[in-house]
C-alpha cells in the first residue's frame, strides 16, 4: 500500500546496528512496559475498537447529514487535527459534499471565533464537542459560544439533539455534561492520549459525517498493524522509517522536514507535527518536526532547502495518483510557451517537479530526503499510514529514551496564562 525509499545515508550496516534496540523497544511497546505504557490503547486498537460504538457513530453520522446543513468540530491538539487533515486529504480542499464542516475550538483569535458565529447565524448546524480533559480553554470557550447560539437559535430541547460530544468514558467537565444534558457522547478511551485518537470516535465521527468511509480507514490501519507488529529490521518499513530518524538526528540533521505536493495534505504535515513534535520533545532531545508543501513553498523555502543552513533532512509524502486530474490545453498563439506540455496531465507535470527537485536537494544540495510512495490516497490508505507514523513515532522516542505519550512542557504556558487570566489557584 505504501513504499519506502530511504535517503542514501541508511545503508544496510546503519540499520542493522539498531536491531537489537529495535527488538527491545518492540518487545516493549507489545507488552506495554515502557515508560508511558498505560497510553498505549492505540497499538492494538484497529482489532480492538468497539465495534457498537463504530455503528452508532454510523447512524447518527448518517443523521447529521440528513437533517444539518453543517457540522460544527469543536476541539484542539489531538482532539482536532487528525479529522481536519483526514478530511481535506480525502475531500479536497473544494469539497462540494451537502454537509459543510467547520472546525472551531482550536484557537482564542476574536476574529476567527465571531466570523464563524456570524457565518453560523440563521443556518441549520450541528455540533460535535471533542476535549478528553473536557476542561481545555480554548475548546471550551468556543463550544460554550456554540451552544449559546444554537439554543438562540433552535431552543434548549432541540439543541440537546444537535450537540454530539467525544470525550472520556467517566470523568471530566465535560461529561458530567453530557450526562446531565443527555447528549449523543463516544468515548476517547482513557489509554490512548489525543496525539494517537485519530482512529477512535475523535476522528472517526466527524469524518464519517463528512461520507468518509471509517471502516475502510480501520482496515488500512488493521493492516498496518499486523505488518509492522514486528521487530523485522529488513523488512519492517515502520521501523526502519523511525531508526532513519534517529539516525538523522545523531548524524547533524535536528530538523526534519515533511514534504507534500499536494495542497490538500498540508494538514497531514500538521498533524505529523505535532505527533512527533510533542510525543518526542522533551528533555533538550527530539527532531524538530516541519513541513512544506511543494511546488508553492519551492517559490519560498526552495532556496533555504537547496543552500541554506545544511541542518534538515526531508520526508516526502508523494500521491502517485490523484483523485482528480485536468489536462493542459492547446493555445494557438502560444504566447506563454505551454503547448509543449498540451495533453499532458499535470499529475505529470507534478510528478515530474517531484522527481528534478529530489534530484537538486539530493546531489546539489547534500540533503537526505527518504520518500513515502503512495499509490493513491484514500480512507483505506490514509488509515495505514496513520498507524504508521503513530507506532514509528513511539519506536522513535523510545531511542531517545523519551516518553512518547507525556507533555510535561505544555502546561507551563497554560499556568502561566490562567494566572494572567485571573483563574482562581493561579
Ligand atoms: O495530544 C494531546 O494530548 C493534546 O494535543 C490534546 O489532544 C489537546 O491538548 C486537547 O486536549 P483535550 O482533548 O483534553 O481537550
Amino acid at each position: 500500500m505504501i513504499k519506502l525509499q530511504l535517503n542514501n545515508q541508511m545503508n544496510d550496516k546503519v540499520i542493522e546496528s539498531y536491531q537489537k534496540d529495535v527488538t527491545r523497544i518492540n518487545k516493549m511497546i507489545d507488552e506495554k512496559t515502557g515508560p508511558g505504557n498505560d497510553f498505549l490503547g492505540w497499538v492494538d486498537w484497529p482489532v480492538n475498537y468497539d465495534k457498537e460504538e463504530v455503528e452508532r457513530i454510523l447512524e447518527d453520522a448518517k443523521y447529521v447529514r440528513d437533517h444539518f446543513d453543517i457540522l460544527v468540530v469543536c476541539g484542539i491538539g489531538g482532539s482536532y487535527l487528525g479529522a481536519r487533515c483526514a478530511l481535506e486529504a480525502l475531500n479536497g480542499l473544494k469539497s462540494d459534499d451537502k454537509l459543510e464542516i467547520i472546525f472551531m475550538g482550536q484557537t482564542f483569535s476574536p476574529n476567527y471565533v465571531s466570523q464563524v458565529l456570524k457565518y453560523l447565524e440563521g443556518k441549520n448546524f450541528a455540533i460535535n464537542v471533542i476535549s478528553k480533559s473536557g476542561t481545555t480553554t480554548e475548546t471550551s470557550i468556543s463550544f460554550r459560544l456554540l451552544k449559546e447560539l444554537l439554543e438562540r437559535q433552535v431552543g434548549k430541547e432541540k439543541a440537546k439533539k444537535a450537540i454530539y460530544a467525544t470525550t472520556d468514558r467517566e470523568k471530566g467537565a465535560l461529561k458530567t455534561l453530557c450526562n446531565q444534558e443527555g447528549y449523543a457522547t463516544y468515548v476517547l478511551p482513557g489509554n490512548i492520549g489525543g496525539r494517537y485518537s485519530v482512529l477512535t470516535a475523535v476522528g472517526l465521527f466527524p469524518l464519517a459525517a463528512a461520507g468518509i468511509d471509517i471502516k475502510a480507514m480501520l482496515n488500512g490501519a488493521e493492516e498496518a498493524r499486523s505488518a509492522y507488529d514486528n521487530d523485522d529490521l529488513k523488512n519492517n518499513i515502520c521501523y526502519r522509517y523511525a531508526v532513519t530518524r534517529d539516525y538523522m538526528l545523531r548524524h547533524g540533521k535536528p530538523v526534519e522536514m515533511y514534504v507534500t505536493y499536494e495542497p490538500q495534505m498540508t494538514q497531514i504535515s500538521e498533524w505529523l507535527k505535532q505527533l512527533f513534535g510533542e510525543s518526542e520533545g522533551k528533555e533538550k532531545k527530539g527532531l524538530f518536526p516541519a513541513s512544506a508543501t511543494f511546488s508553492t513553498d519551492l517559490h519560498s523555502l526552495g532556496q533555504f532547502v537547496q543552500d541554506g543552513t545544511p541542518l534538515l533532512f526531508e520526508t516526502i509524502l508523494n500521491v502517485l495518483t490523484p483523485n482528480s486530474d485536468v489536462k493542459i490545453p492547446h493555445d494557438d498563439a502560444d504566447l506563454d510557451g505551454l503547448n509543449y506540455l498540451e495533453g499532458k496531465d499535470l499529475a505529470f507535470v507534478n510528478q515530474k517537479a517531484f522527481e528534478g527537485t529530489l534530484k537538486a536537494h539530493v546531489e546539489d544540495g547534500g540533503v537526505p530526503c527518504n520518500v513515502i510512495y503512495i499509490d493513491k490516497l484514500d480512507a483505506k490508505t490514509l488509515g495505514h499510514l496513520f498507524y504508521f507514523f503513530m507506532r514509528a513515532c513511539a519506536m522513535s522516542a523510545y531511542l531517545l529514551d523519551i516518553n512518547p505519550f507525556n507533555q510535561p512542557g505544555v502546561e507551563i504556558y497554560k499556568k502561566n496564562m490562567f494566572h494572567l487570566l485571573g483563574k482562581k489557584g493561579y
